[in-house]
């Protein structure tokens, strides 16, 4: 007999209202629109103005309600996947059930970056599976842009970074129903912690954050892009191999491939390297820049209101990013 399946019972997304254009960006640092284009795809992003990135999951997560006609206290568990929180602790989870009106309803936080969304999928259908939980909410949110350095000091981090929040309900699929996570495979590699990372504030040396570490840049995101261009490109191809064997697939049997949205040209060459078209490879970072977590749970509601996802295809997602994590997963619609 099939065991228990957890499936997407509906998704919900947010992005806040300002739109900044690569050439709003050339007001305030040297770079230009032709290069952010070029490097990686990005026209626009947003960015928040006032809010923080457990108000997006909540707008997010509100819309996933709404679309599956459930209360929030219809939810048994919440996991937020982001890499921006609201503060060091508690963990955003607690902040969004409160914003949700919701009392005693458990809640976790995912730290694991732009691969947070698929542990969180992993995390989510064990524990449906299981049946500890009957409906979980799992949101990816961030609120990077106030975290950044907009100036010629931070330009090749700041113009990449988007603001958003995704979001999906889980539930048990029906028994006999084909659809659900088929399977999830994750990995991470701490040694590369510092080729992408925020230092400071942060407990290591003893010390919280002091004036060297904010005028030496410690507090702003560092990435050595090159480096971690080519260890996305290795990692992804590979973790698309490893979850098509998982689920005993070809690539042939996958509908639609929802890829983390770091860079378009990473996203291309992995096309290129496993011969996968790219009309089975939809983007939105031209509009939302990377949103990390939050961004396959914005490109996976997008795709299913365009239906470019549609009953009954079989998506596999995959994600790279900072830890280094990577990921992937197969969901049958
Ligand atoms: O989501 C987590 C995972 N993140 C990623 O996977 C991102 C991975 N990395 C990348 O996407 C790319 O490496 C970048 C888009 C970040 C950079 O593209 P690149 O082709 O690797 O450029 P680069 O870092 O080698 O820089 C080339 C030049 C440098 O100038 P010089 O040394 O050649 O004179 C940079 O200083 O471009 C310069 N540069 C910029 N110029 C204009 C760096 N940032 C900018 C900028 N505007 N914003």
């Amino acid at each position: 007999m099939q065991n228990r399946r957890a499936r997407i019972a509906a998704t919900g997304m947010y992005v806040p209202e300002k739109i900044v254009k690569n050439t709003d960006l050339e007001q305030v640092m040297d770079t230009s629109d032709e290069w952010i284009r070029q490097r990686s795809g990005i026209e626009t992003r947003r960015h928040v103005e006032g809010q923080s990135s457990s108000d997006l999951a909540a707008e997010a997560a509100k819309d996933a309600l709404s679309k599956a006609g459930w209360q929030p206290s219809d939810v048994d568990l919440i996991i937020v996947a982001t890499l921006s929180p609201d503060h060091f602790f508690p963990g955003s989870s607690a902040i969004l059930q409160a914003k949700l009106g919701l009392e005693t309803t458990p809640s976790m936080d995912l730290r694991c970056q732009c691969s947070g969304f698929i542990y969180g999928l992993n995390v989510a259908k064990l524990f449906v599976e299981s049946g500890q939980y009957e409906r979980v909410l799992l949101v990816g949110a961030e609120a990077h842009s106030p975290v950044l350095d907009f100036t010629t000091r931070g330009r090749d981090v700041a113009v990449l970074f988007g603001d958003g929040a995704g979001a999906v309900l889980l539930e048990a699929a029906p028994a006999g129903s084909e659809q659900g996570i088929l399977s999830c495979v994750l990995h991470s590699q701490g040694s590369f912690a510092n080729r992408l990372w925020i230092e400071k504030p942060g407990t290591v040396n003893g010390t919280w954050v002091t004036n060297e570490d904010i005028e030496e840049g410690r507090t702003f995101p560092y990435m050595e892009g090159r480096y971690v261009f080519k260890h996305a490109v290795t990692r992804l191809s590979e973790v698309v191999q490893e979850t098509l064997s998982k689920n005993d697939l070809q690539a042939s049997d996958i509908d639609c491939f929802l890829f983390h949205q770091a860079n378009l040209r990473i996203n291309e060459k992995v096309a290129d390297n496993l011969q996968l078209p790219m009309e089975k490879i939809p983007s939105n970072i031209q509009k939302y820049g990377n949103c990390s977590a939050a961004s396959i749970p914005m490109l996976l509601h997008e795709s299913l209101q365009t239906e470019r996802i549609q009953p009954g295809n079989k998506v596999l997602m995959a994600a790279f990013g900072s830890g280094f994590t990577w990921a992937g997963a197969v969901v049958q619609f």
